[in-house]
């Protein structure tokens, strides 16, 4: 956002020739210094921003770290200590400036930094921006600047040798490390159970150092207050004038460029004084009238209007001084509403309890979407712009309106955030602690009030950010007595409160008091607070948010879900393709499950079990089939899919009785070739769950619920802001060996906006049920308005009358589908002669997608759109598109 290198441009005036400098900086990070990495035996050259693991690899002292074994056989990475070293010039002009700041934006954690063999400090939170007074150690001509990494597993272990905080360890399938929760360091870099152990070091963000006289502007916060036809924006610009207290004395203006190329303008005189550490804040008012602007909505419910806002700073001591700072702010108004629920369900067991929903400019808002975790094992990579791109993308493709940035990972880039602004996805941000209980010495708090407090003034003007979180899971587990606590109940519970909610919450509600900053997450919400922070239920279907996982029963029946008023996490794990899993091994002995590749890859300490389980269920599986590797990592997909879509439809049901308002589902990305519950594979390949969320997503939606007693309750979902008037529910009943349907029925319904309303229930008790299933569509005045969807009675491996089908693909046109991003449409096109389960079409190509996938096929013609990035010709796809299909 912020990208000022020394920018000078001239004002002229009539007598007079001013000219006006931005701040200087050196830019440490830039391909003209040359950084070299060493321990005591090897010297290479490296990258900052980096880490060790990307350095050692592209010196090719490590062999891709995602390949094979390789987490485990490049530990001693981990163990060992590493230097980064610079030499950069430094001229007259520079160190004659006032103020010499070294700044670090991002150090992979526990480091000593010297400059010109002078100690300059130590850091040991990775999520913090560290500013080092260098102006006395600065010196003409070459300066050396070496920062010494301690191993971060050895540092962990030392403090909690001194404040041991409860687990010990991670099980041992993780092949992890154990005390993450003492570092300030990404608490999932020490393993889980999605992801391999790859304790980073490194420079993870830019380096440089900022010269300049008198003040900067660090950041602007916003906060936009509706009243009426008017918006009002209060800006606050944080300043920072070195590392001392000084007077600042200036002219600070703000410009908020409207619609119709206007501009509204702001300016003040200042002569302040900043406090101790040189930091201080700039208040500037602007008035919006509603009509020069547009709301900002999420995804599927408006645009995403984004404004630019510039703040400048001139100071007056020679009068030329200029700091800029530009953002871009959405104007919308959001609420997590926790009211009492029999307002809304009257004196029933629904209404007992409190809401829990996000209106949005006014509307309630059932939210649809994922959990994101770090986009690379390496923090430094996790930033790169075009996967974070691709999984947004991903995300708004399949109707996503939220995701919530989950507590084991890092706060993600500028870049991240202001993706999320323009495609219009809310973001959950969990603060960095998960699954652990964590310290609360002073040193560990003082050190977490300088994390939060960046954090939220960094991030808080973004439009996409609905609601702060303190943890992930952290009051469940505590309750839950997962690691063990109970002896010491108390104790910890006084340590949960001592962090989260007398360190963390209050530096939120300062820089940032218009969002609500959930203790927990999952958590009862305010009952939680009423309950002392640690509920006696922190799983209260009447309350807040829940996970819930049940890998036990079966995953496919929708009568299993407990009630929520809004789920936060559920999932299933599946396998990676065998194409994504050929970029980790290419070893055909590891392509079995049983192999210790795949024993090694799978974090549950229940092995594959989990997913044999619930595959057995539903489908038929020989274990002698020559290929069952194959079809495992294909029946792992479909069960996964359909798991998540009926926990997913029961939801987005139970808006209808219970109220249920959000089904955020675990976990949209990956970070290796591994057993996972992601919906998008390492490397971008969508699973098919991710296919399947495009349909139960759909803002329209037929879904159907079978009930135990062969009753199906038939409900329809309109999450638009329009209502559906004069809509006509179809039903088709088929019988497994015929396209065309034996029965179908028609029901005239009409659905308010932003609700979900029970249309019918049908019978399903005169039939031959494994000889039948059932499809759904809406359709208005001859439009279809809903993706297809169908209840299968039996389980698929009983069903009778599946015929062996034939299927025929031809690839029939392709043209641009945006010639700016340079990326190519096909369209597929899919003959069969009968009814054919979960065809799922594949490429060589791992970067494209069809727009449609893992298709229930029962017409005899369909088409699908192939999207890719290369250019190839209509025959070349059709060679390269295979498939498979589900069939007894
Ligand atoms: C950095 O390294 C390159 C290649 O080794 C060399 O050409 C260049 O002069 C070096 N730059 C500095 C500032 O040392
Ligand atoms: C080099 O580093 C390793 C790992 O940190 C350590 O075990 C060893 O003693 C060191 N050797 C010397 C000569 O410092
Ligand atoms: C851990 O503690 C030992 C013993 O006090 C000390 O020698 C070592 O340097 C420490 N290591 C780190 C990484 O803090
Ligand atoms: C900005 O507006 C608030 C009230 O909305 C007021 O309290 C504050 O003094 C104003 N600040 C400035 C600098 O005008
Ligand atoms: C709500 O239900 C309870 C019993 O379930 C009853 O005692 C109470 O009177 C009811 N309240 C209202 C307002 O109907
Ligand atoms: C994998 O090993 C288990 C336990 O030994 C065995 O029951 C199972 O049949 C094996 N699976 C395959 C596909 O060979
Ligand atoms: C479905 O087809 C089977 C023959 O495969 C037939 O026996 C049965 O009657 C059919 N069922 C219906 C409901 O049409
Ligand atoms: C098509 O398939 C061939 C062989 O399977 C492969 O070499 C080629 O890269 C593929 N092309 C594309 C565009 O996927
Ligand atoms: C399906 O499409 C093919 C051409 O792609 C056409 O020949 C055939 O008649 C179509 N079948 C039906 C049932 O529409």
């Amino acid at each position: 956002m912020q990208n000022t290198f020394l920018l000078c441009f001239i004002l002229l005036s009539i007598q007079i020739t001013n000219i006006k400098c931005e701040f200087k900086r050196i830019d440490l990070a830039s391909k003209r210094v040359n950084w070299t990495l060493s321990n005591n035996k090897t010297q290479i050259s490296a990258k900052v921003p980096g880490g060790v693991y990307s350095d050692l690899q592209r010196a090719g002292i490590i062999d891709d770290i995602l390949s094979g074994f390789n987490d485990v056989q490049t530990r001693w990475v981990a163990y060992d200590t590493w230097t980064y070293k610079a030499n950069f010039q430094v001229s007259e002009k520079d160190v004659q400036s006032p103020v010499a700041n070294l700044v670090f934006e991002g150090v992979d954690t526990i480091a000593f930094i010297e400059l010109n063999d002078v100690p300059i400090g130590t850091t040991q939170n990775m999520f913090v921006r560290y500013v080092f007074d260098v102006k006395e150690h600065l010196k003409i001509g070459i300066n050396e600047l070496k920062v010494t990494f301690a191993s971060p597993v050895h540092a962990a272990e030392n403090r909690s040798a001194k404040h041991f905080t409860a687990p010990a360890c991670v099980p041992d399938e993780y092949n992890g490390e154990c005390h993450a929760n003492q570092l300030r360091k990404m608490q999932a870099s020490f393993s889980w159970d999605w992801g391999p152990a790859f304790p980073s070091v490194g420079l993870w963000k830019p380096v440089y150092i900022e010269l300049y006289d008198t003040a900067i502007i660090r950041s602007l916060t916003t906060h936009t207050e509706q009243n009426d036809q008017l918006w009002y924006l209060k800006i606050l610009a944080h300043l920072e004038s070195g590392t001392r207290a000084k007077r600042v004395e200036g002219y600070i203006t703000a410009e908020l460029f409207v619609e119709g190329h206007q501009s509204l303008n702001v300016a003040r005189e200042i002569s302040i004084m900043t406090r101790h550490d040189g930091t201080v804040e700039v208040e500037l008012n602007i008035t919006v009238h509603s009509n020069v602007i547009s709301v900002w909505w999420p995804n599927g419910f408006g645009d995403q209007p984004l404004y630019d806002l510039r703040v400048s700073l001139s100071t007056h001591k020679d009068g030329n001084e200029v700091s800029n700072k530009h953002i871009r702010i959405g104007f919308r108004t959001l609420e997590l509403v926790e009211e009492d629920a029999s307002k809304m369900l009257g004196n029933t067991t629904a209404g007992k309890g409190l809401t829990f929903y996000f209106k949005v400019n006014g509307y309630p808002m059932f939210m649809k979407g994922s959990n994101w975790i770090p986009a690379n094992i390496l923090p430094e990579i996790g930033y790169d712009k075009s996967t974070v791109d691709e999984l947004l993308t991903a995300a708004r493709d399949t109707h996503m309106a939220m995701l919530r940035v989950w507590g084991g990972g890092v706060y993600e880039s500028d870049y991240f955030y202001e993706r999320c602004d323009q495609l219009g996805i809310l973001i959950w941000q969990d603060f960095l602690f998960a699954c652990s209980m964590y310290p609360a010495d002073p040193e560990f708090l003082d050190n977490v009030k300088v994390e939060i407090e960046q954090t939220v003034i960094r991030l808080q003007h973004h439009p996409s950010i609905a609601v702060w979180a303190g943890n992930n899971e952290n009051e469940v587990a505590l309750r839950g007595n997962w690691y063990n606590t109970l002896p010491e109940f108390d104790k910890y519970k006084e340590e949960y409160i001592k962090l989260y909610v007398e360190t963390v919450k209050p530096i939120v509600e300062t820089w940032d008091p218009s969002r609500r900053y959930l203790v927990s997450s999952p958590s009862n919400g305010v009952e939680s607070e009423q309950e002392g922070y640690i509920a006696k239920n922190p799983y209260d279907s009447n309350y807040g948010d829940t996970h819930y996982y049940n890998y036990l029963s079966d995953n496919w029946d929708i009568n299993i879900y407990p009630k929520t008023r809004f789920a936060s996490e559920y999932g299933f794990q599946s396998l990676p393709s065998l194409k994504t899993m050929a970029t980790a091994t290419k070893n055909k002995e590891d392509y079995h499950v049983n192999s210790s590749y795949s024993k090694h890859r799978q974090h549950s300490p229940n092995g594959y079990n989990f997913i044999t389980d619930q595959m057995n269920r539903h489908l038929k599986l020989d274990e002698h089939d020559p290929k069952h590797f194959e079809k495992f990592v294909f029946y792992s997909q479909i069960s996964q899919a359909m798991a998540i879509k009926a926990e997913t439809e029961f939801y987005r049901q139970s808006q209808a009785d219970w109220y249920t308002m959000g089904a955020l589902y675990w976990q949209l990305n990956d970070v290796w070739q591994a057993p996972s519950w992601s919906s998008i594979e390492y490397g971008g390949k969508w699973k098919m769950l991710h296919y399947f969320a495009k349909s139960f997503f759909a803002p329209v939606l037929v879904s159907p619920r079978l009930l135990l007693t062969d009753i199906v309750d038939v409900y329809a979902i309109n999450d638009r802001l329009v209502p559906i008037i004069e809509g006509k529910i179809t039903v088709d009943y088929f019988n497994w060996s015929s396209l065309t349907p034996f029965k179908s029925q028609d029901f005239a319904t009409n659905v308010e906006l932003l609700s979900v309303k029970k249309v019918t229930s049908l019978g399903l008790m005169n039939y031959n049920n494994d000889e039948i299933f059932l499809r759904f569509s809406l359709h208005m005045e001859g439009v279809s308005m809903s993706p297809h969807n169908f209840i299968f009675p039996k389980p698929l491996k009983d069903i009778k009358g599946l015929l062996q089908p034939n299927i025929k693909v031809t690839v029939s046109k392709n043209f641009y589908k945006n010639k700016l991003k340079k990326t190519f449409k096909y369209v597929v096109n899919i003959e069969v002669d009968t009814v054919v389960l979960f065809l799922w079409l594949e490429t060589d190509a791992l970067d494209g997608h069809f727009d449609d996938n893992g298709l229930v096929i029962t017409q005899a013609n369909t088409s699908v759109n192939y999207v890719t990035k290369r250019r190839i010709t209509v025959e070349e796809l059709e060679k390269n598109i295979t498939y498979q299909y589900y069939i007894n």
